[in-house]
């Protein structure tokens, strides 16, 4: 869908860091988008179902209709995954064009291995190297700055920053307060150097750790896991709503104010915002901070609900689909939540509608995909082969004889 950014040779010229000679400025450019979404919906009706709430409460209060669920089969990963591929199409990409995997994730299936690894290998983006962000609702803006920055240093030329969540699977259904916001989803974005001027223009993170408990799931803490001592509550959101919404509406104007100032900018220049999608009256605060048109800031938690990290790159995919971004548009991301951590960044947008349609990438990227999904079993049973083989077997042959030897030794001293 986009006319394909003119990648910069990859030169084998480095310097003694490794990176490329920095001979001319690069920019981070946004070239391809995706989200991917659960089919079921939850809506408020069905809540009333679950917990003491009505849709004209919910409504009110936060502005959501409906959220989707991810089913069984439905991870983080394969969110994740369907998300990357469609940014993948729209920038025309081959996943062994990409450098980098970053998935902004408050619901990662395991503490480690990354997801992000996990999506690297569905992908078969054989030459990327892919970790997880935690930085909750500001994830997916933590993840454009880390990845532009990249770019621009002239160390990687295409990243995919991908925002996923399966938030359904650690909501305290029993809590109306909470569970009333939440839904699952992913979205994803590539961003791609170029010599041409645009793309990510400035970025700024903050954090404030002092309210670490005011949204928090405790289960990733590495003192209290519920893995350990079978709490399960511990495996659950919980949030200081009020204090939370203050702490969002102080910063969602102040950080895009900061970042734009960091562009040479205003909030007029603005053509669109799109904030974490966690309330919409926070969303329309976030209009009167800024002074600009409230049509200007991008909604859709109606339909969503809150999807944590994911809710930017959604509302992002969503708004780029629908052509509310044409080339020269400045559009700003702010994310806000749990550490507490917010950011914001500014991007020109450059992306140019191309000729929809298949073209031989499709083609090549498709044979990608079924390489990689080839290549898993079959590596997979080669790494078992490997320890039924004669010189594995005489290794753990060799180790065995050793650690009785060092066992006798020790039991004779
Ligand atoms: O993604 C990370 C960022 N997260 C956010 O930005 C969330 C920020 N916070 C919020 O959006 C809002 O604080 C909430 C939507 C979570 C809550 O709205 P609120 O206006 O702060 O409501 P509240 O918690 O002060 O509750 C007001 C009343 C209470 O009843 P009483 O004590 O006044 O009798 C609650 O018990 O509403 C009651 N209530 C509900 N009633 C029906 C709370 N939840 C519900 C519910 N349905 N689901």
């Amino acid at each position: 869908m986009t006319e394909q950014l003119t990648r910069s040779p990859r030169t084998n010229h480095r310097n003694l860091n490794g990176a490329r000679p920095r001979t001319t400025v690069r920019y981070a450019h946004l070239t391809g988008w995706g989200m991917e979404v659960p089919s079921q919906v939850l809506s408020n009706t069905d809540l009333e179902a679950i917990v003491d709430t009505n849709d004209d409460w919910i409504t009110a209060r936060t502005g959501i209709k409906e959220r989707r669920i991810a089913e069984q089969r439905e991870t983080t990963t394969s969110l994740a995954t369907r998300a990357a591929q469609k940014a993948l199409g729209v920038a025309n990409l081959l996943p062994s064009d990409i450098d980098l995997i970053i998935v902004a994730t408050a619901t990662p299936e395991h503490i480690f291995p990354s997801t992000a690894s996990l999506v690297q290998d569905l992908l078969g983006a054989r030459d990327a190297g892919a970790f997880d962000l935690s930085a909750a609702c500001s994830g997916f803006v933590y993840g454009v700055d880390m990845a532009s920055a990249k770019i621009r240093l002239g160390e990687i030329d295409a990243a995919l920053v991908i925002g996923a969540e399966t938030l359904s699977r650690v909501v305290d259904w029993s809590d109306r307060g909470t569970c009333i916001l939440f839904g699952d989803g992913a979205g994803a974005v590539v961003l791609q150097g170029s010599d041409a001027p645009g793309g990510v223009l400035s970025s700024i993170l903050r954090s404030d750790g002092s309210g670490w408990d005011m949204l928090t799931l405790p289960t990733v803490s590495s003192r209290d896991t519920y893995l350990q001592d079978g709490q399960h509550e511990m495996h659950r959101i919980y949030m200081d709503g009020k204090g939370v919404y203050r702490f969002a509406t102080r910063v969602i104007g102040d950080s895009l104010r900061t970042a734009l100032e960091k562009a040479n900018m205003t909030p007029e220049d603005l053509a669109l915002v799109i904030p974490h999608q966690a309330n919409q009256r926070i969303m329309d605060h976030a209009a009167k901070a800024l002074k600009i048109p409230a049509d200007r800031v991008y909604s859709n938690v109606e339909r969503y609900g809150n999807t944590s990290a994911a809710s930017i790159p959604i509302a992002l995919a969503e708004a780029a689909d629908k052509n509310r971004l044409k080339p020269g548009d400045v559009l700003g991301l702010v994310g806000f939540g749990g550490g507490l951590a917010w950011g914001a960044a500014v991007i020109e947008w450059t992306a140019v509608p191309g000729k929809p349609g298949y073209s031989i990438t499709w083609g090549r990227r498709q044979s990608e995909y079924a390489r990689a999904w080839v290549r898993r079993p079959v590596v997979r049973f080669w790494r078992r082969l490997m320890l039924l083989s004669p010189r594995a077997i005489f290794r753990r042959w060799q180790r065995r004889i050793h650690q009785r030897r060092a066992a006798s030794n020790s039991t004779q001293e």
